[in-house]
């Protein structure tokens, strides 16, 4: 891989993430499983890709997400967002929200149309980013600071819209390998100063109850999410009456686990760079896997949350009036409008995000959802 070269103090973080990541696979007797290595390397306290310093969002990051693309975004989700806070009457609980340019976007937009949440809640386990959050608040507006707080947790007790854009991707995964007849869990071992991958049969219990469950052929890699399904049943959990928002690149099952995908989907963010070494720099690049959103839609149902809706990024932006705000800006005014127009384009384009992105909104308002 030729990948731009970190500088010197990134090469020491790195390599004291990887000794923490060391010491703990020693500690628990030279083998853990993949989804505790993605754990460390993005969240061990201090340390981990999001909880420490890194840029990641944006130009000088590594990644760019939807809401650092264009303010058309998160002004196009208020929309609807502000319909289902007509109907519930709520707060807005936002998961990761990363840089906080989606929740300014929206704060802002539902600010123009009336209808502000009683707060805007924001669960965030960096603290790195969430003073980021706080400062961009600042800098554009400071009279919205006093609706926006920030949570550790998920609260007992939710009722409102909960939001989360490409969170789901940012959780650990386990992977597993089906070979020869049985289901292998593919863990990380250090050995000689470097990780390497080691195989061991999967333990009976959760992991292997869902990995059965796919089967998807012989020799086959791929990732086996129980951190993402268990998120989606602790939000029908706490959702008393309201909406959750799901933004996320993935597939259904059958396509996920397809054939010519047989070595997963893992991917890591560097610079801009994509490419599939979970163990290159620990701590200096993202990790993500794409989303099995039958999983997701199958725990939100054992969860007591109707699948209101399951559609392309594309459409639910069109959909939502994007081409509209768009509408509102001349094109004569060619310096404003080329920009937005590149933007939408890449939201919505099959062969950028529209495609591939899916929009998940699951909903429990009391008529029809079985209190789990
Ligand atoms: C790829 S970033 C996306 C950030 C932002 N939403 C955006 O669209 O730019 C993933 C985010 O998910 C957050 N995250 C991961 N697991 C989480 C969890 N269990 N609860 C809340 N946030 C989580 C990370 O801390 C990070 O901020």
């Amino acid at each position: 891989m030729s990948l731009p070269p970190p500088s010197s103090e990134a090469l020491a973080h790195s390599h004291r993430v990887a000794q923490h990541i060391a010491r703990e696979i020693d500690t628990r007797g030279g083998w853990i499983s993949f989804a505790y290595f993605m754990e460390l390397a993005l969240y061990a306290p201090g340390l981990g890709y999001y909880s420490a310093g890194a840029a990641k969002f944006g130009g000088a990051g590594d990644f760019v997400t939807a809401p650092e693309i264009s303010p058309l975004f998160g002004r196009t989700l208020a929309r609807p967002i502000s319909a289902m806070l007509e109907r519930y009457n709520g707060d807005i609980l936002e998961l990761g929200a990363g840089s906080g340019r989606l929740a300014l976007d929206v704060l802002r937009e539902l600010a123009s149309l009336n209808t502000s949440p009683g707060r805007y809640q924001i669960l965030e386990l960096s603290a790195d980013l969430r003073e980021r959050q706080r400062a961009l608040f600042q800098q554009h507006a400071p009279e919205l600071l006093d609706r926006v707080s920030w949570l550790d947790e998920l609260p007992d007790s939710f009722s409102g819209v909960v939001l989360a854009n490409e969170v789901l991707d940012a959780m650990p995964v386990h992977l597993a390998h089906w070979r020869d007849g049985e289901i292998w869990e593919r863990g990380v071992a250090f050995e000689n100063g470097g990780f390497v991958w080691r195989e061991r049969l999967m333990p009976d219990g959760e992991l292997r109850t869902a990995a059965k469950g796919i089967v998807p052929g012989e020799d086959y890699i791929s990732e086996v999410s129980l951190a993402a399904p268990a998120l989606i049943r602790s939000i029908g959990k706490i959702l008393k009456v309201g909406a959750a928002i799901f933004i996320d690149y993935g597939f259904r099952r059958e396509e996920f686990y397809h054939p010519q995908r047989n070595r997963g989907t893992l991917m890591c963010h560097y610079r801009h760079h994509a490419h599939d070494d979970p163990f290159y720099l620990p701590g200096l690049q993202d990790i993500t896997a794409h989303v099995d959103f039958t999983a997701i839609t199958d725990a939100a149902a054992t969860a007591g949350l109707e699948v209101a809706l399951m559609t392309r990024q594309a459409k639910f932006l069109i959909d939502s009036g994007i081409t509209d705000l768009l509408g509102q800006v001349s094109p004569q005014d060619a310096a404003t409008y080329l920009p937005l127009a590149n933007q939408v384009q890449r939201l919505l384009s099959p062969a950028e995000m529209g495609e591939l992105f899916k929009v998940v909104v699951l909903e429990k308002d009391g008529n029809f959802a079985n209190d789990p």
